[in-house]
């Protein structure tokens, strides 16, 4: 598949079929993506790819309740946990989540660690969160997502998990220093996601200053 092509059609797949990935296949996928960019080139990443399925069923028991949260306060029309305006909601209640309900038959999941040490802060000064950092992981944790799409898997990111990561550490075994990035889940998509909602160019993109006129070619 052309690049282009997987740029645009990478879609979040949550339902997979029971078709086993074999460790040589995820093994790819980490191959392909170790060339990924990340800050000085340190390449921050440690992955776990969680197999045993009372890990997996731990990791699923800490997610629900964040996910309930979150669909909570999706409800009161907020991005749930933004930096700026997060609301706690009055009531949370059970939301189903068929990839947490399913978490042991998910064919592949991978649990993506970063080491702190190995990555520079540039923006850590500021009264905000910092967000740079997440630029040495996140790219590596995509190019999965893109090389599971070129060789006919589907996945999702996903980081709920990483809203309890000092619950979800001593299942892990994540090392001193590290941050739990994010929680892949892989496999066989039952349906391929083509036709991606994205915004357009010019609805985020304006000449010279953020608050200049629209970019158009
Ligand atoms: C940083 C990041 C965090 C995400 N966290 C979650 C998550 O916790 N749970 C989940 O189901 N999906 C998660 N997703 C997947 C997004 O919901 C998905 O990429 C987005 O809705 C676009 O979906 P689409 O590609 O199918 O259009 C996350 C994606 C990213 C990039």
């Amino acid at each position: 598949m052309e690049i282009i092509s997987t740029l645009r059609t990478t879609g979040a797949t949550r339902t997979y079929t029971d078709d086993p990935v074999p460790d040589a296949a995820v093994h790819q996928l980490l191959d392909d993506a170790r060339f990924a960019p990340s800050g000085g080139n340190r390449q921050p990443w440690k992955v776990a790819v969680v197999k045993d399925v009372t890990i997996r069923r731990r990791m699923a028991e800490l997610m629900q309740p964040v996910w309930d949260t979150y669909m909570a306060r999706s409800a009161l029309g907020i991005t749930p946990f933004n930096s700026v305006d997060d609301q706690e909601p009055a009531d949370v209640a059970h939301s189903p989540n068929a990839l947490l309900d399913g978490i042991e038959s998910v064919p592949v999941v991978l649990a993506v660690a970063a080491d702190l040490r190995r990555i520079a802060l540039m923006d850590g000064l500021f009264d905000r969160p910092a967000l740079t950092g997440g630029a040495s992981i996140y790219p590596f944790c995509w190019s999965i997502l893109l090389s599971a799409r070129e060789r006919g898997l589907g996945g999702v990111m996903t980081t709920f998990l990483s809203r309890v990561e000092p619950a979800a550490a001593p299942d892990l075994g994540l090392p001193e220093h590290h941050a739990l990035a994010a929680t892949i889940f892989l496999g066989v998509p039952v349906h391929q996601v083509t036709k991606l909602r994205r915004a357009p160019v010019e609805s985020f993109t304006t000449l010279d200053r953020f608050d200049g006129p629209t970019f158009t070619p």
